[in-house]
């Protein structure tokens, strides 16, 4: 059957509603969760079932109590003592994994390089003794901002091996994006390199970390790894070579046993104010709820070689590229590159130059790749891959049939997974070897995990009725806090419900309990599988001299998913011209970065307002996508929206 004839069929299938992929009884007999009653057994008594799982992990000490929860603050793993670099490296030299590849990294032009655990080892010791002599103490913050290159999980791994925490910026955030960062963590290092390799570019990283750094009272050294050569200004006093102080750094550092609710790392995400948030991981639940997750849905076995093609620099880069599969001694593949350079078969090409295994990547990818054509992975070896996974957005079933014919080639089962930086890990999924998997759902809940759709009044909603998402239990890798603003997390994740934790999302459940989520209730948009606040963009542009209003929506997107619409009014004095639409787009990629760029300006004489002066968003929105407009009986001035309307459609 040819790709489209096989693709017809499954469409086919799929509207008919009767759509549902078992796993194979080759893949179930194989695979590392067989039986289902291990959900029942979860259900039974779920703090034992994470007791159960933490003791996969090495601790020092072994914790006294599973769980202290008192609502909405939760410790897990009480007492206990444990380390994640040891965890990620030294307890697999004992246990035959000293020549295995820890990590294959694949350079944007083509390099690579392979470090086994034994490498991994003595590159993370001599960090850990280098960043130790600059008087990096324990809970202190480090600041991370590079490309995907081994020198960050080495830095990841040597901050945490001597208790301090790191705070990883994604390398595509603006200079002022990352000083927001860098300022709120109060971080003392900042790591960085002389550029990345981004199609063929090289980022200005260093640069930015200087622009970043000219107010800045807390940093005291910044260490630059040298990855392209490119010129750059180094301060005196303030920069240092990382090769030179690697030179004479000393192979082996003592990992420092730290209390499991012991800060592990910060990571910033986008809220509903401009604000980010520095989501707050700590060391023992984070790390039972990211190995035992990533064992279980990714049926991780000792040879696999498992590619999850995220960004570090996002959380499912933490879990599920560095701390996941190094504390399950597995190898993980880290890639500097973008999927299209030097050409569209790229990640193609590098399953069949390694053999990957697993793969996971995100939908947005999934559909460029469609776009581009199914010649591009046609021409490469995929035999090596049995399982497929997607994270970070609702997969449409076309893109997840085409996922599974083009790339799994109708053999490899594919998990999808819903979770948030503020989960730490995984909670919805299908369990590969047990669970059937429709399309379009990310199915049910992991074990021990409770989650649930309900009503404004937070009842539970009956099947088949969309809702409020919320988590009921504690879990593991929950986030700690929001640092340095316990109210904004007690506010805004468990002041909407009772009882419970609310995700922002909207959901529903079928009649068989699968869970299908349907997007951001907020004013978060997802674009391309990335947090963006519509406040953060609306900062952006009223800073911008010209701007006097504005208001940013997300759009339907056919490949991104969500897309940024801006709309704007302008001060006196500025008049409308496509060059301004030019610069305001190019203010807002320079204050946040160009994941934040709008798609679309529409300069604008109004805004929509209630007659209390509030923007409606919700019918901006609605024009956006192309909808008949709602209710538009409350606006103080419903002739700007009719306007509107006709300028959208030109
Ligand atoms: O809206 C959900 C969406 O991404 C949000 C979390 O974003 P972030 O914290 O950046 O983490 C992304 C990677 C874990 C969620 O609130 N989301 C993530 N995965 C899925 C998803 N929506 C539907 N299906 C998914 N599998």
């Amino acid at each position: 059957m040819t790709g489209q004839a096989a693709n017809a069929k499954l469409m086919q299938a799929f509207l008919s509603d009767d759509l549902i992929f078992h796993p194979s009884p080759e893949f179930r007999n194989n695979a590392n969760v067989q039986d289902a009653r291990i959900y029942l057994d979860a259900e039974e008594n779920w703090l034992q079932y994470w007791d159960k799982e933490a003791g996969n992990l090495h601790w020092f000490k072994k914790w006294d109590r599973t769980l202290e929860w008192e609502q909405p603050f939760a410790k897990w793993f009480v007492g206990g003592k444990l380390n994640a670099a040891y965890n990620c490296i030294d307890r697999h030299l004992r246990e035959g994994r000293k020549n295995k590849a820890a990590i294959i990294f694949e350079g944007e032009p083509g390099d690579s390089r392979v470090l086994t655990y034994q490498d991994l080892y003595r590159e993370v010791t001599k960090f850990a003794n280098v960043l130790k002599d600059l008087g990096v103490q324990k809970g202190d913050r480090v600041s991370l901002y590079m490309p995907m290159i081994p020198e960050l999980p080495i830095a990841m791994l040597a901050c945490a091996r001597i208790g301090a925490v790191h705070s990883v910026v994604f390398g595509g955030f603006a200079a002022e994006a990352l000083r927001d960062r860098i300022n709120d963590a109060g971080s003392k290092i900042v790591i960085t390199t002389d550029g990345g390799y981004r199609r063929g570019k090289i980022l200005p990283m260093k640069k930015n970390v200087d622009t970043a750094l000219e107010e800045n009272t807390t940093v005291e050294k910044v260490i630059v790894v040298k990855r392209t050569g490119a010129e750059i200004d180094m301060v005196a006093g303030r920069d240092l070579w990382y090769h030179q102080l690697m030179e004479d750094a000393v192979i082996g550092c003592p990992a420092e046993a730290v209390g499991a609710e012991d800060m592990l790392f910060i990571l910033y995400t986008s809220g509903t104010t401009g604000k980010p948030k520095g989501v707050v991981h700590s060391t023992g639940g984070y790390l039972v709820g990211a190995s035992s997750t990533h064992r279980m849905v990714f049926d991780i076995k000792e040879d696999d070689i498992y590619w999850c093609t995220a960004d570090i620099g996002w959380i499912t880069g933490h879990s599920y590229v560095v701390y996941g599969p190094l504390a399950n001694g597995a190898t993980t593949v880290l890639f500097e590159g973008a999927p299209d350079y030097p050409a569209r078969d790229r990640f193609w090409a590098i399953i069949e130059k390694y053999a990957v295994t697993v793969l996971y990547t995100a939908p947005t990818a999934i559909r460029a790749f469609m776009k581009w054509g199914e010649q591009w992975p046609a021409g490469r070896d995929l035999s090596s891959l049995r399982l497929l996974g997607s994270v970070g957005e609702p997969i449409n079933p076309e893109a997840w049939l085409w996922y599974h014919e083009q790339i799994g080639r109708g053999r490899c089962p594919i998990v999808d997974t819903w979770w948030q930086t503020e989960t730490g890990h995984i909670m919805i999924s299908s369990l590969p070897g047990i669970t059937a998997a429709k399309p379009g759902s990310a199915s049910i809940p992991l074990p021990g995990l409770e989650l649930d759709v309900v009503d404004p009044a937070g009842r539970p909603m009956p099947a088949g009725q969309s809702g409020f998402l919320v988590i009921k239990r504690p879990w593991p890798g929950m986030l700690g806090t929001i640092y340095k603003d316990a109210q904004r997390y007690v506010d805004q994740y468990w002041g909407r419900f009772e009882n419970m934790y609310f995700t922002g999302d909207r959901a529903l459940k079928d009649k068989d309990g699968y869970f299908w989520v349907l997007g951001r209730v907020d004013d978060v948009i997802n674009v391309s599988g990335h947090r963006i606040s519509t406040m953060e963009v609306e900062s952006a542009l009223v800073d911008h001299p010209a701007v006097a209003e504005a208001a940013v929506i997300g759009k339907k997107h056919e490949i991104k998913g969500q897309a940024i619409s801006a709309f704007v009014t302008l001060r006196d004095n500025y008049t409308y011209t496509d060059q301004l639409v030019k610069e305001l787009k190019a203010h807002v990629a320079s204050k946040i970065g160009a994941l934040a760029r709008p798609d679309d300006i529409f300069l604008t004489a109004e805004l929509p307002k209630t007659r209390s002066g509030k923007i409606m968003r919700r019918l901006l929105r609605d024009i956006a996508d192309g909808k008949t407009l709602g209710d538009i009986s409350t606006l103080a001035n419903p002739e700007t929206i009719m306007q509107l309307k006709e300028q959208y459609a030109e």
